[in-house]
């Protein structure tokens, strides 16, 4: 039983480090593309390309259920993916539905029509490709009326994260935040949509002021999860060990991981 990860680069560890805490006893395997990452800069059909081989190697690492803790290829290539690529017996999710749970009060499978929520002005921060995808407003919609998104895309944040140059990131964000600030002065939330951007939280929570709720994905993503695996159990798949895997230098990206996780996390070739 092998659950698995799937990210650009290192952002997804966000989401990893949030599942294993709530679910101590399933394997994770983590693949990052780092010899390919960012994606946010990059075209749909580069990114369908990209994701669905690094989840077919998921699948050969004996996971069923693969999370996209990526929120560019969820916004550029799941749909694509699930209407036609994904095998019957396997699923692929998403990280954006989720989020959008949380910032419109829904339960899950809660599929009434859309209505008016608390929140009417949302900041989302996100990666060029996902805001170009725009969807964040199509599964916003889906839920909620009457809610009026300003996105900025974050040019440069996720390259300097995977870096490890967290001065230049801490800059970036705050001039996103102003950026943001000035079509869209007094946000109700602001919502973190990359996996990159949780391991900046405090920066963009310093940035966008303590009275503006911060919605970031790895809790939300963890504990929707855990109800996955609850309802589904058969879908936790035949992989019995969990390990992290790169397309890129293992070693570089072990110690960049390791910085993050504050712990030695030893990377292998995909
Ligand atoms: N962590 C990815 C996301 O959530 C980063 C994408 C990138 O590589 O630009 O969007």
């Amino acid at each position: 039983m092998a659950v698995g990860i799937f990210d650009s680069g290192l952002g997804g560890l966000t989401v990893y480090q949030a599942a294993q805490e709530r679910l101590p006893d399933v394997p994770f395997v983590y693949l990052g593309d780092h010899a390919n990452t960012p994606y946010g800069v990059r075209d749909a059909d580069d990114i369908y390309d990209l994701t669905t081989t690094c989840v077919s190697r998921l699948f050969e690492a004996g996971c069923d259920l693969v999370i996209l803790a990526c929120n560019t290829a969820s916004a550029a290539a799941l749909r694509r993916m699930q209407e036609g690529w994904v095998p019957s017996d396997k699923r692929v999710l998403g990280v954006f539905v989720p989020l959008i749970e949380a910032l419109t009060e829904r339960q899950w499978g809660d599929n009434s029509p859309p209505r008016e929520v608390n929140v009417r002005h949302v900041a989302l921060f996100a990666t060029p490709a996902t805001v170009r995808s725009r969807a964040f407003q199509r599964e916003l919609a889906f839920r909620a009326i009457g809610v009026d998104v300003e996105a900025q895309a974050c040019a440069g944040v996720v390259d300097a994260i995977e870096d490890g140059d967290m001065i230049l990131a801490e800059a970036l964000v705050r001039s996103h935040v102003e950026a943001l600030k000035r079509k869209m002065p007094e946000p109700d939330a602001a919502v973190l949509g990359c996996t990159h951007y949780p391991m900046v939280e405090d920066d963009f929570r310093a940035a966008i002021g303590e009275n503006v709720p911060v919605f970031s994905q790895p809790k939300l993503v963890a504990e929707s999860l855990a109800d996955y695996l609850e309802r589904r159990p058969d879908m936790r798949g035949s992989g019995e060990v969990g390990m992290f895997l790169t397309t890129g230098d293992p070693q570089w990206v072990s110690d960049q991981a390791t910085r993050f996780l504050r712990r030695r996390c030893e990377f292998h070739a995909a």
